[in-house]
């Protein structure tokens, strides 16, 4: 089973992830994750890209993927969460015989991408995601809400650069993956529970 998730920032491209890892027992690789790992490097090149809320090069990020989809774990597939984000990126796959079986495209309106990405908290110690506007009834009272942190690029202006990087360089991939007849639409404006219930319907073929 190897998946991608697609989507708009704050659409839940993570946060379905998680579930479709653990139904098929796969890994869940987010390139986003990756990127911040890459950050904590000193001297990191990508630091400045994912600060401003732009991609970073894709020959960066292909030599960060392909390195990880060649580990031992993603043999029997993967859900691969953040890539790719633009034409060459999905041509990438292709050239290296990376074959996916469905695109994931979660549809959102702005509105409620921007509820979610400025709800966005993480806790430190558990690094456990919570949203104090979308799911705040979710975050169990023995978690301080004031010790939960916000990531850098979900501040207002970083997020608005991030709807407008997606709309230019990584929406093209709709119609490309439309035309290569793996593209799953699921509506995710829905509550999180909804969300994954119609991705697990398309991926038993129950739609
Ligand atoms: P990345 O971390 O991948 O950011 P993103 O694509 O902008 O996606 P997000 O993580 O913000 O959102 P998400 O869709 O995963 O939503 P989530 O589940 O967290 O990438 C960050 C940066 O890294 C990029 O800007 C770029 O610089 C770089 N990068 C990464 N990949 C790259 C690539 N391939 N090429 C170039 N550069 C790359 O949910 C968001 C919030 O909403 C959470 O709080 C969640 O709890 C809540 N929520 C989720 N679903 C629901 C729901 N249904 N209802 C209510 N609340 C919900």
């Amino acid at each position: 089973m190897k998946i991608l998730a697609f989507g708009p920032p704050g659409a839940g491209k993570g946060s379905v992830s998680e579930y479709i890892a653990k139904k098929y027992a796969i890994p869940h690789i987010s390139t986003g994750d990756i990127v911040r790992e890459e950050t904590k490097k000193e001297g990191s090149k990508v630091t400045p890209y994912m600060s401003k809320g732009q991609l970073v090069p894709d020959t960066i990020m292909m030599e960060l993927v392909g390195e990880r989809l060649s580990r031992d774990d993603c043999e029997k597939g993967f859900i691969l969460d953040g890539f790719p984000r633009t034409i060459p990126q999905a041509e990438y796959l292709k050239e290296h015989n990376i074959h996916v079986d469905h695109v994931i495209n979660l549809q959102v309106g702005e509105e409620n991408v921007v509820d979610r990405l400025s709800g966005r908290r993480m806790d430190p110690k558990t690094r456990k995601i919570y949203n104090l506007n979308t799911m705040a009834d979710e975050i169990p009272p023995e978690v301080d809400k004031n010790s939960l942190v916000q990531r850098e690029d979900d501040k207002p202006e970083v997020i608005r650069k991030r709807l407008t990087v997606y709309k230019e360089q990584t929406e093209p991939l709709v119609d490309y993956y439309e035309k290569e007849g793996l593209l799953r639409n699921i509506d995710a404006n829905q509550p999180l529970d909804g969300v994954v219930q119609s991705i697990f319907s398309v991926l038993e073929n129950k739609t």
